[in-house]
Order: structure tokens, then sequence, then C-alpha cells
């Protein structure tokens, strides 16, 4: 087999076979197939696409490039989640605690802060003492005694997807619906559970912008789902504005106590039960309708709560400030951000406030950049809201007023006040299996 004829049959739109797309993966990895002849690979795929069955054997063939975790030691439906990404997206600790409360096992592998968006993984660790990097052992004995561990990703995971990933970034292909749907896949097979909820964000602070193509995407990452046999239900939900009113790291715990605690936003509420009410589902509990009730159930009577006390101790990390919040170690300068008109809140740029975020210091700009925990936004109106001239839209918190000076130019630019309230907006826009 040679790689110039695979590169040549996709430039033509021809289907690859599972041999050869296993014959590129094996290659790229091992080294005997160079970066100019993955990278051409990569652009034919872009514009001629795969087939359902082609994105199959891509996303298996990239699964197995490396360990493959098996988690059939621990009894029980395992159940993961994804979430593409977005602004002040803390459901990982929300419904992660709610589903495990009721028996469903979640051992999940989550990740750091990219770009505009925020990371799971640096959100646990503002929590003093928390450990996010476990040996599998320790993991699983987690999971089988407590139900859920979160942790980032470890061990040799899904090298091809690692080894493509950085170089469809340099080469404009990212953009590519079977591209990213089997780099996301191949991570949540390998990771091992049973069934997947994905949840897609669609919006101006989301990877994918409009709900036609997150569809597509879902569609796509659902169909592999069934091609490979584990069980995937996607839900597209709204990232054209903040999830929630916290973003930034501990700023955003306090604010996942408080949704478990029943006093949570409205929409990441919302978001919440839905979300855990579909991995609910999957694991089997009932309908969609009845597994919502179970949800609400767990925060209502406390049990969702006690669970993500139970796992953040069995990680090392000190419950005491998820009980009492003004524990956390608190930002030197806050700032309250004044409406300068009435009127609506008509539109909130998501990535830009995700990137003014970032600018207080609650994410990084490069991969080696220190976070401050304490640093980030809490809004006080949301799209929709009715606001005064002189009423505060956000606190900020940081640790320099030269912070707060750039975070605030980046902020007014992404607020838009007009006399006319915005159309509504639905949490979730659809739903695919
Ligand atoms: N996230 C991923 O993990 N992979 C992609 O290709 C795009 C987003």
């Amino acid at each position: 087999m040679r790689m110039y004829d695979i590169i040549s049959k996709k430039r033509g739109g021809g289907e690859l076979s599972q041999e050869e797309i296993q014959f590129f993966i094996d290659g790229y990895v091992g080294g005997d197939i160079p970066d100019y002849q993955a990278s051409a690979l990569m652009m034919a795929i872009y514009f001629q696409g795969m087939t359902e069955r082609e994105t199959a054997n891509l996303t298996m063939s990239m699964a197995r490039s490396g360990e493959m975790v098996d988690l059939s030691s621990i009894d029980g439906v395992k159940v993961d989640k994804h979430s593409t990404g977005g602004v002040g997206d803390k459901t990982t600790l929300i419904i992660a605690p709610m589903v495990a409360s009721l028996g469903v096992r979640v051992a999940k592998m989550s990740g750091r802060g990219l770009g505009h968006t925020g990371g799971t993984v640096d959100k646990m660790e503002s929590i003093p003492g928390m450990k996010t990097a476990l040996d599998r052992e320790t993991f699983f004995d987690i999971v089988r005694k407590v139900g859920v561990s979160v942790i980032g990703q470890s061990g040799n995971l899904v090298p091809a997807d690692k080894k493509l990933y950085a170089l469809r970034d340099v080469t404009a292909t990212i953009e590519s619906i079977p591209l990213i749907a089997s780099s996301i896949m191949s991570k949540k097979i390998a990771a091992g559970s049973d069934c997947i909820l994905l949840d897609v964000k669609t919006g101006s602070g989301a990877f994918m912008k409009t709900v036609d193509d997150s569809v597509r995407l879902a569609e796509a990452m659902v169909s592999i789902g069934e091609h490979v046999g584990r069980r995937t239900v996607a839900l597209i939900t709204d990232m054209d504005r903040p999830l929630g009113n916290a973003i930034g790291n501990s700023l955003e715990i306090c604010e996942v106590c408080e949704t478990l605690r029943g006093r949570g936003p409205k929409d990441l509420t919302a978001i919440c039960v839905e979300l855990a009410a579909n991995m609910l589902y999957l694991a089997g509990h009932g309908s969609v309708e009845e597994c919502r009730g179970l949800a609400k159930g767990q925060i209502e009577n406390g049990g969702a709560f006690q669970k993500l006390r139970e796992m953040v101790a069995a990680q090392g990390g000190d419950v005491s400030v998820l009980d009492d919040n003004s524990k956390f170690t608190q930002a030197a300068v806050r700032r309250e951000i004044p409406a300068r008109k009435d009127g609506f809140l008509h539109a909130m740029n998501t990535e830009e406030c995700g990137i003014a975020s970032v600018e207080l210091g609650a994410g990084r700009e490069k991969k080696e950049d220190p976070i401050d925990f304490s640093a980030g936004i809490v809004l006080h109106k949301k799209v929709g809201d009715r606001v005064a001239a002189g009423e505060s839209l956000a606190t900020f918190f940081t640790s320099s007023q030269e912070k707060c000076n750039e975070a605030e130019k980046l902020f007014r630019t992404a607020v838009q006040i007009s006399a006319e309230p915005p159309a509504e907006i639905p949490l979730v826009h659809a739903r695919v299996t």
C-alpha cells in the first residue's frame, strides 16, 4: 500500500477502506508517514468529506492507537459526557454527582481551558488539595466506592489525535465535521464508558457558531457511537451567552455549590437537569421525562451535593470550601462594571466575555501560563434583562487595576444594550439520537 495512492483516492472523492485508514494511522503514529503527506490527506478529507463508515473506521483506528481504558472491573453502567467547550460551562461538576448519586458510574477524564473557554480540570484545581492526576487504580477505586471521579487526561490515550490535532491546527483543517467528530469520539471511546452524552455547544462562544453546523457535528458523532456499539445521545445547547453567572475557576465552583443546593441560576440549573436526565436515560433509568424528575430530586434532597463532597474528599480536596465558599482565596481587586445607558441587555458576545476573563487571569494565553484561580467575572445581568444606567452589569475579580482596565474594554465591546428586548433563544436547540 502507498500513502500517495490513499491521498489521491480521497482527493478524487473515493471511500477509503478500513485497511487504508489503518495503514495511514499506523504509519503516521509510527513516524513512517511524514507530516506533508498526512496534511495532504487532511486537506483532501476537508474538501471531500467522509462517509459514515469511513468516519467510524477512522475513529476506531485512532482510538486503538494508544491505551484503551477497560472499565469492566467497575460494576454498573458507566456513562461519560463531553462538552465541545464554552464560557462558564461548569456542568460536569454538577451533573456527574447528580447522576452518580442515583447509581450511574462516572469515570471521567476532562480537559484544561483552551483559548477563551474554561476547563473542568482547572476549575477543580481551584479547590485546595484537589488532585486531578491519579493513577488508574486509585481512579477506578474512587469510582467503585464513591460512584464518580473526574481527573485530567492521563496515560497514552489516542496518540493519533494528539499528532493529527496539532497538524490540523497549523494546516487550516480543523473545521471538518468528520475530522472533529472522529477526534472527539476516539477520545471518548478510548476512555471506556458504555454510553456517551454529548453537549454540543452552539453560538458566539462555541466552536460551532450555527445550530445547523452543530446538528451536523452531533449527527456525525452519534452515528460513530452507533457504528461502534456505544449508546450516544447529543444535545445542542446554547452558548450565545455565558452559562450561569460565574466565569472563572473558584467563582464557578461557588456557583456549582449554589446550584447543587437548589439556589443556582435558572439557565444553568435547567441545562444541568436536561443533561443529567439524558445521562440517566442512557443508563436505563426510564424515559427522559422520568429522568428529569429524578435529576431534580437529587438537587432537592441534597444527594447530589453530598456526592460532590464525597468525590472532592476522595481526591484529596478541602471539603470545607464547598460548605463555606468564603474560605476560597479572595481576589485582591474587585470592580463593578456599571451600565452606561438604560435599556435591555440585547446580546453578549460570549467569546469576547471569555477573553475578558482570561485577561483578568482566569485562563491561559499560552499552555504554560499560570492561572489565577480567584480571577474572573460574575454577571449580574443576563441577555434579556432590563438595565438602568449606573446599575452594575458585572463584578470583575483580579489581581491588578491594569488587568481590570483591559478586561473592561473587552467586556464593554461584548455587551450590547438596546431599547428593545431581544428575541428569546432556547437553552436546548435540539436533541440528536
Ligand atoms: N475538539 C477536539 O477534541 N477535536 C477537534 O477536532 C475539535 C475540537
